[in-house]
């Protein structure tokens, strides 16, 4: 009876490992595919010990036990020289075969691309509870959602704003800790075909650790060059006086949009065209998603009140009315990039 929620449970987890844009286990780029493979090879190993050790204990169990009537005591053995010998030196083997294509691995994954002429370089910096993205050598920055272009190596600096954070993108590459302290950590990947993929952060970093997703958003290089023409355009700020007053006081005193406002918190240029709002809240019609909304409505829903859709946010709750969030979000939700 305990055994059936359990496994109920096993087969709800495993089933996440078939979603394309969120698995380990179907690698979408050569990096990931890399580390697919480590993975394989480990398990193999694994199972290969686990294996031979319980044909072991199983035999030894049966082949040594008390019959009915026996009373002796078994012959006491102390050390064997031999059987330590093997028993240390097969670990130390299998140690070496899976160490060497990991240190391998490890080591090719922090090479340093930004001189790569082809390479795109992208600095990831973790804030509670976002992504900041920045494109130095192309002069954009934008946040939640990072745009790539297929087939392209992409070279990633990643460091902190705060505490420790990890930069995780399942189907495309393993964890790369971002580490307080100005320490920054470099690592590559590329993804080998359009799509969109989901991003997490992968080290406990507060209350909403959970809720601090990203996307990944793999295009055409043709709608890559456009989109970074479209991210510099300027873009006008809303026709009716009063909302642009409001969103300049309360919004752009700590946000960039197009050519407006301060550089420090998620730059919104392009929001009314992202997957989601705050990362988490998912901009649909299609009710199978438990966070169904338009983008307004989720707009309204997170500037309402943000600590009740991301606790610990230090983005804080305007004093606003219904009507002015409406209006705010009416604009944010008007802003789309073309590309
Ligand atoms: Cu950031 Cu967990």
């Amino acid at each position: 009876k305990r055994l059936l929620p359990l496994l109920a449970g096993m087969v709800l987890l495993l089933s996440a490992c078939g979603r394309a844009d969120l698995s380990t286990l179907r690698p979408q780029g050569p990096v990931a595919e890399e580390q697919f493979g480590l993975m394989k090879l480990t398990i193999t190993i694994m199972v290969i010990v686990v294996l031979v050790v319980f044909a072991i204990a199983g035999y030894v169990i049966l082949r040594y036990r008390r019959r009915p009537g026996d009373k002796s005591i078994p012959v006491q053995v102390e050390g064997n020289h031999k059987l330590e010998i093997i028993w240390t030196v097969i670990p130390i083997v299998l140690l070496i075969i899976i160490g060497i294509p990991t240190v391998n691995s490890v080591f090719g994954l922090a090479k340093d691309y930004t001189k790569d002429p082809n390479a795109i370089q992208i600095n990831v910096t973790a804030h509670q509870y976002w992504w900041e993205f920045e494109y130095p050598k192309l002069g954009v920055k934008t946040a939640q959602e990072l745009l790539i272009p297929e087939g392209t190596i992409i070279s990633v600096e990643a460091k902190t704003a705060d505490v420790l954070h990890s930069f995780w993108i399942p189907s495309l590459a393993g964890k790369t800790d971002t580490n307080p302290g100005g320490n920054v950590n470099t690592m590559y990947f590329k993804a080998d075909h359009t799509g969109v993929f989901l991003g997490k952060c992968a080290e406990l970093c507060g209350p909403s650790h959970s809720l601090m997703d990203f996307k990944v958003k793999v295009v055409d290089k043709a709608s890559f060059d456009r989109w970074v023409a479209a991210m510099k355009n300027p873009v006008a700020l809303p026709q009716d006086q009063e909302v642009a007053d409001l969103l300049n006081k309360q919004c752009l005193s700590c946000h960039a949009i197009g050519g407006n406002g301060g550089p420090a918190f998620p730059n919104l240029t392009g929001i009314g065209g992202r997957q989601t709002v705050a990362g988490i809240l998912v901009n649909t019609d299609d009710p199978k998603y438990k966070n169904e909304g338009t983008v307004e409505h989720n707009l309204e829903k997170w500037i309402s009140d943000p600590q009740a859709v991301k606790p610990g946010t230090l983005m804080p709750k305007v004093d606003l009315t219904q009507d002015q969030v409406k209006a705010i979000a009416k604009y944010l939700a008007g802003l789309k990039l073309d590309y």
